[in-house]
């Protein structure tokens, strides 16, 4: 199997991307995370990334030309995914057009419900039957390009913030992988 050439995007502690990088090194897996991309230094993403030596790029979003320079670091690397996990910045229209290929984002609610930030204080207000994550294609719209897949829990009344996380980032270790399988699956 030629693996294709995947970059993780992230902002924070990065444990999405350490799974993906574990996985990625099964011979059957379709990926290889040849580069880091994060907004912060000092995250603990990015930490991981320095001490593990795997390629990592910090970028500005401040400035005007960011997207353009990262665009062509993705070029050099032969980039072909960007999985995004944590990163919280929006992709903008002018980036999605620029990159052109694949980008996926995972999101920790069952998606078309509760986009966009604080989806487990949402999940526990609306009282929710069942939460869990969903993979699904970054288009120009928040959290609203196509699903690839869905996992989900049920929700007991006990259950506050902190297990509705703990609960969802478990899922979220085994939804994202099995959704790039999915990808990849015929090609
Ligand atoms: C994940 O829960 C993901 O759903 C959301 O951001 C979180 C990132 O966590 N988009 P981590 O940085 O991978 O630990």
């Amino acid at each position: 199997m030629v693996k294709k050439n995947a970059c993780v995007f992230i902002s924070g502690k990065g444990t999405n991307l350490r799974n993906l990088i574990k996985r990625s090194r099964e011979y059957n897996f379709p990926i290889n995370i040849k580069l880091v991309v994060s907004n912060d230094k000092n995250s603990l993403g990015t930490i991981f990334a320095k001490k593990n030596s795997i390629p990592y790029i910090i970028v500005n979003t401040n400035s005007r030309i960011f997207e353009t320079k990262l665009i062509n670091v993705l070029r050099d690397y032969n980039i072909s995914l960007i999985c995004l996990a944590g990163y919280m910045k929006i992709i903008s229209k002018k980036f999605l057009l620029g990159y052109g290929k694949k980008i996926i984002n995972i999101h920790p609610s069952l998606l078309p419900k509760f986009k966009g930030l604080n989806t487990y204080s949402k999940v526990l207000k609306f009282k929710e039957k069942k939460t869990g994550c969903t993979v699904h294609y970054v288009n120009e719209k928040l959290d609203s390009g196509q699903i690839i897949l869905k996992k989900k829990f049920f929700i007991k009344e006990s259950y506050n913030e902190n297990i509705l996380k703990s609960k969802t980032q478990k899922l979220e270790y085994i939804a994202y992988p099995e959704a790039i399988i999915k990808m990849y699956r015929n090609s």
